[in-house]
């Protein structure tokens, strides 16, 4: 099982991005914790309890959340070989099961809420006993990825592409990172009115 730690992520990051770390398990491209967005407020808060809740999900929108997990589990066991990146990761309120479960390969969880990432630790620590070593957190902006072109075999886009300024950009900061030696197809899978992107 390879660990991630500082030094394993500074290969994988672009000669201008400085890492910084916040606390165990968690890193962070940004100057300072305070960089972030909506959810690192109230808001990300009532995200997780509420909009988060599969009885919510059901009553409001219609479906179930019991699919998410099922199709990242998929997506993860679709390669063995090579990085994972799940983009957005949020609290990993749909994923923490299948990440505490996940050994076979080196996972990069981003997110641009530092208050989201530490309600993911938690989640992981609660399931697992302990943060599983081939996984950690990155304080990032989807928008302006700090990795160096083409260094996963899969990524992981759950429910993010809605909450973004531009898709497009989006999509092609998606697209970059995925190793050619891979053929990455970017497959958009509108699950529910948010956008899953899986590139595999
Ligand atoms: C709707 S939530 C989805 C979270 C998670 N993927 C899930 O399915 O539970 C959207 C997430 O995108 C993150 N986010 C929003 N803009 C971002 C950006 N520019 N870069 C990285 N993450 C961002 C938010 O902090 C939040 O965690």
């Amino acid at each position: 099982m390879t660990k991630l730690d500082e030094g394993s992520l500074t290969g994988l990051l672009q000669r201008d991005v400085t890492i910084r770390v916040v606390e165990p398990h968690i890193l962070s491209v940004f100057s300072n914790d305070e960089t972030g967005n909506s959810y690192d407020d109230k808001f990300g808060t009532m995200y997780d309890l509420v909009a988060c809740n599969p009885i919510y999900n059901r009553l409001i929108w219609g479906y179930s959340t019991a699919k998410f997990p099922l199709v990242v589990e998929k997506v993860l066991q679709a390669r063995s070989d090579g990085f994972v990146l799940d983009i957005g990761c949020g609290a990993l309120a749909f994923t923490a099961g299948i990440y505490s479960r996940y050994r076979e390969r080196p996972v990069i969880l981003v997110d641009q809420s530092l208050k989201l990432l530490r309600l993911a630790k938690a989640r992981l620590i609660k399931l697992n006993g302990a943060v599983p070593e081939n996984m950690i957190f990155v304080h990032a902006d989807a928008m302006q990825l700090s990795f160096v072109p083409k260094s996963f075999s899969t990524i992981i886009v759950l429910n993010l592409l809605h909450v973004l300024p531009d898709i497009v950009r989006a999509n092609s900061q998606i697209k970059g990172g995925i190793s050619s030696k891979n053929e990455g197809t970017l497959r958009q899978r509108p699950l529910s009115i948010r956008e899953v992107s899986l590139v595999i």
